[in-house]
């Protein structure tokens, strides 16, 4: 159980590498967190970590394409401060091979959802909330997964959009836009990890912390005059151009 005192932050896909770290961080600062997630075990998992840590954090089971059990996990938040929608699929597959439904169901989860997800919380967040949306460096443009790509940019737009409608109501969105940040995710990817470390003008690759302190800054309390922004994360691999990517 979260105390209703205690200000929440719901991070969806927080079984996972990202949102796991979002979730520990959040739960650090000062929140109750819903971990959200498909994934019983992994949730489960992150619940038991931020509580060891002595911090407050509830598991919540959903597939965030389902509507009525978004909406109840909106309803089921007490004093709703913080959205991270961090939850996301990805797959390789080169533009020729790519199906309507490959588009479809990339939309469906990684924007669709997210949409909903930020409508549904901006109804009942009081002023000065926050939401957070996981767009990708790869919204500018990568090969072999335009599905993804379109996907990730239709966040970064959404973000952008949504920044001026809640504006009025003290509300703030931003995205932070990763690079590439070592979790199962990049399990899709052909390329070994020495050839992504390779390219990486740092020599490391990100890590799911380098991603959750960023989205800590966009939930903090005194980031209330930062509203629109999509803050790419990506150990400067971007810096100079499409060369780079
Ligand atoms: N890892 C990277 O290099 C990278 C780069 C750029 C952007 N991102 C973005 O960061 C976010 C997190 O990625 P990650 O690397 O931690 O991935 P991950 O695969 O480790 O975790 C994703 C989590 O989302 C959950 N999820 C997926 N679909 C869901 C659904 N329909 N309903 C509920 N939960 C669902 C999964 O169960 C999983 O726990 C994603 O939006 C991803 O696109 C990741």
């Amino acid at each position: 159980m979260t105390d209703a005192k205690t200000k929440t932050a719901i991070v969806t896909g927080a079984g996972g590498g990202i949102g796991r770290a979002i979730a520990r961080r959040l739960a650090h600062d000062g929140f109750a967190v819903i971990v959200a997630d498909r994934a019983q075990g992994p949730a489960d998992e992150t619940v038991a970590l931020i509580q060891a840590e002595g911090r407050q954090a509830r598991a919540e089971v959903l597939d965030i394409t389902d509507e009525a059990a978004t909406q109840a996990l909106i309803d089921g938040a007490d004093d709703l401060r913080v959205l991270v929608n961090n939850a996301g699929i990805f797959d390789v597959k080169e533009f020729d091979k790519l199906t309507a439904d490959d588009f479809r169901r990339m939309y469906e989860v990684n924007l669709v959802a997210m949409a909903t997800l930020c409508q549904q919380a901006a109804r009942v967040m009081p002023e000065e909330s926050r939401i957070v949306n996981l767009a990708s460096r790869a919204a500018f443009g990568a090969r072999n997964y335009a599905h993804y790509v379109a996907s990730k940019a239709g966040v970064a737009g959404l973000t952008k959009a949504l920044s001026l409608e809640l504006a009025p109501k003290q509300i703030t969105v931003n995205a932070v836009a990763p690079g590439v940040i070592e979790t199962d995710m990049l399990k899709a990817r052909s390329d070994s990890l020495a050839d992504m470390k390779a390219q990486q003008p740092t020599g490391r690759l990100g890590s799911p912390e380098d991603i959750a302190h960023a989205v800590a800054f966009f939930a903090h309390p005194q980031a209330s005059f930062v509203t629109g922004q999509v803050l790419i994360v990506d150990g400067g691999r971007s810096v100079g151009g499409t060369a780079a990517f």
